[in-house]
């Protein structure tokens, strides 16, 4: 998402609210529980007079899904069906245009927060607006509406927010992402939201990529084995269950091989670019995923930005018809990124026809809707696409909606509202935290700590929420300082330690004669989300290189936290610490990483990537010794 798009989405947004206001169309008060008619009619309760229509078999909950999608589909009109194709983002929507035009999906982008404020309440209130509008239609179909929970629900203030996916690709535990991924489906579904645009199943070779922290590894198997556990923890084993959110693995194909310098995206370097690689490598490094993917219930799944060849994917009908859903057998519906359809070509009626027909079923037009919708009536009027492809689509969303029991509850199931950032789910992500540590280097035993140590601090970012939640937290890119609820790792150290302990940022410390007996540096990246992390150099600024030198006058050991969203070129500054641990970007639950550093847990993070000792050595396998390989990882076993 482009910085102009954040910016169009917030005027898009004060223009639609305005108009609500101005033409008193006061957004409907929507009560954060179910409206009555809902809650005490659920279907099918509707009981047949003597004299009225039986009820529809759409509507009979005791039918299989696919006879329930055919009874339907076959009351639609067109104009219903492409309605149902079409996934808006809802700043760019009012709830009457959604019965207006019947339309099937709306999404909150990233930071897509209410517009009322950022409660989970108003979050319910916001789904159950759209979703009313979505049953004043004729068919009374309800939306689906989806959000970016890719470390917990992380637009939601107070949310629990989990490390992100490079930090569980070292902890190598899948038993833990599945819980992870259970307890963000709780929290998600609690808002109203049945529908999560994660996991990312990226296989990244490149870590230059400002999307490396959002997939779990470089290696094809554990992204699979990690990838699937997210999705069992989100899926549960009943989707309609008020704890199951529907998972999105994303983004078909390839989106982290691409070639640097080949996006022509914004300044995006990687991010969207083209992945120049033949047949064989595609299948062998990016495709597993997607089939276990598929394998353990996909239903839904999001097509990539990137191109394969100068093809973009989301144009690739042999890979997203014959292979994806003819030779893998996916029965689910794919859904476009974020205009990811305009980008094929500069016309849109071609773009829109090809993308269709090549098997995209659901388009994600964030913004201009009304030219989607007319210009695939157009498509289907000059037979450039079929209705049977409309059909197939339309089919496969339907069946999605079926089986997350939208149709028997479509509003907001508030129940587990008081589990969000609760102490227990918090618990979690700290463990998550300490098992996602990767410990670099330990000379003469530095780590574990002595609680009684003296102990001196620097770094900015040693007291900072957002910088150690990283992109994807509050707002689409994040943000630095107190943006949510959470322990930062100064507050972490602080309640742990039992003697002295400093704060400086700078660095700077009154008095250290006798020195600190250690002195703890933490540095990194500022928050960054797609493209916009691309990057050339991945090297310590000559700040952070200066600070970790300061601190070394003033401490008789150093250890240095780093916090960011991949490997960092650290070569030459290891000799200046006795200690270095990778971090990643551990999310609010900062008490995890003093677990670690004070002995209460050991440290057993593997490196999901392989950490370069230049950037002459990226893309992966360029160059040679990396200075840790795949794998690495100290333990602190006492
Ligand atoms: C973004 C991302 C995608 C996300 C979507 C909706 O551009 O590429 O991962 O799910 O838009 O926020």
């Amino acid at each position: 998402m482009t910085a102009d798009r954040r910016l169009h989405m917030i005027i898009l947004g004060m223009i639609l609210l305005f108009t609500a206001v101005a033409c008193q169309q006061q957004p409907t008060a929507i009560p954060t529980s179910p409206p009555a008619t809902a809650a005490t009619e659920v279907a099918p309760a509707i009981e047949p007079s003597p004299t009225a229509e039986p009820v529809p078999a759409y509507l009979n909950p005791t039918l299989p899904a696919a006879e329930r999608v055919e009874d339907l589909l076959g009351r639609m009109t067109l104009a219903e069906k492409i309605g149902q194709m079409t996934l808006v983002e809802k700043n760019s929507i009012l709830p009457t245009a959604v019965t207006d035009y019947f339309i099937g999906g709306i999404l909150s982008g990233g930071g897509g927060y209410p517009h009322t404020g950022n409660t989970p309440e108003q979050w319910a209130e916001m789904v159950n607006s759209y979703q009313e509008a979505a049953l004043g239609t004729p068919l009374a179909i309800p939306i689906i509406y989806g959000v970016d929970a890719v470390h917990g629900h992380n637009n939601l203030k107070n949310a629990t927010i989990f490390p992100h996916n490079i930090g569980l690709g070292a902890s190598r535990n899948p038993e833990l992402v599945q819980q992870i991924g259970h307890i963000t489906a709780i929290e998600t579904r609690a808002t109203g939201i049945p529908w999560n645009y994660a996991p990312v199943i990226a296989v990244p070779q490149d870590i230059r990529w400002g999307r490396t922290y959002e997939a779990y590894s470089e290696n094809t198997a554990l992204v699979s084995e990690l990838g699937v556990a997210f999705m069992q923890g989100s899926q549960g084993e009943d989707l309609g269950a008020a704890t199951a959110v529907l998972a999105t693995p994303k983004h078909y194909i390839g989106d982290g091989g691409t070639v640097w310098g080949s996006s022509t995206t914004q300044d995006y370097m990687l991010d969207q670019g083209d992945m120049q690689v033949d047949e064989a490598t595609l299948r062998a490094l990016y495709l597993p995923p997607y089939e276990a993917a598929i394998d353990a219930g996909a239903q839904s799944i999001m097509v990539s930005f990137s191109s394969w060849n100068g093809t973009k994917m989301h144009g690739q009908q042999y890979l997203l018809m014959d292979v994806l859903k003819g030779e893998l057998g996916f029965a689910g519906f794919l859904v476009s990124d974020w205009q990811g359809i305009d980008q094929i070509t500069p016309n849109y009626y071609e773009a829109v026809v090809i993308s269709v027909n090549a098997g995209v079923d659901m388009n994600m037009v964030p913004y201009d809707y009304l030219r989607f919708i007319n210009t695939m009536l157009t498509a289907v009027e000059n037979g450039d696409i079929t209705e049977a492809r409309i059909d197939d689509a339309v089919r496969r969303i339907l069946t999605a909606k079926f089986n997350l029991g939208l149709f028997e509850n479509p509003y907001a199931d508030t129940t587990n509202i008081g589990l969000i950032g609760s102490a227990e789910h918090r618990a979690l992500a700290r463990e998550a935290v300490s098992q996602s540590l990767v410990l670099l280097q330990n000379e003469t035993g530095t780590l574990p700590l002595s609680k009684d140590a003296r102990i001196f601090v620097a770094g900015a970012f040693a007291d900072d929420i957002g910088v150690q939640s990283g992109g994807w937290t509050i707002e689409w890119q994040g943000k630095p300082g107190n943006i949510t609820e959470g322990t930062t790792i100064l507050e972490a150290i602080g309640a742990t330690a039992t003697g002295e302990v400093q704060f400086n940022k700078f660095g700077r410390f009154d008095s250290f004669d006798p020195p600190a007996d250690v002195g703890i540096v933490v540095l990194g990246e500022l928050p960054y989300a797609e493209g916009w992390g691309d990057a050339a150099d991945l090297s310590l600024s000559d700040s952070d290189v200066e600070l970790i030198r300061r601190m070394g006058e003033q401490a008789d050991k150093v250890v240095v936290i780093l916090l960011s969203g991949r490997p960092l070129l650290i070569t030459d500054a290891l000799p200046l610490a006795e200690a270095w641990i990778a971090a990643w970007l551990p999310g609010t639950e900062g008490q995890g990483i003093a677990d670690n550093l004070f002995g209460d847990h050991l440290f057993t993070g593997q490196l999901p990537y392989t950490w370069p000792a230049s950037m002459e050595q990226l893309p992966l396998g360029a160059g040679d010794e990396p200075l840790f390989p795949f794998g690495y990882g100290l333990t602190t076993e006492n």
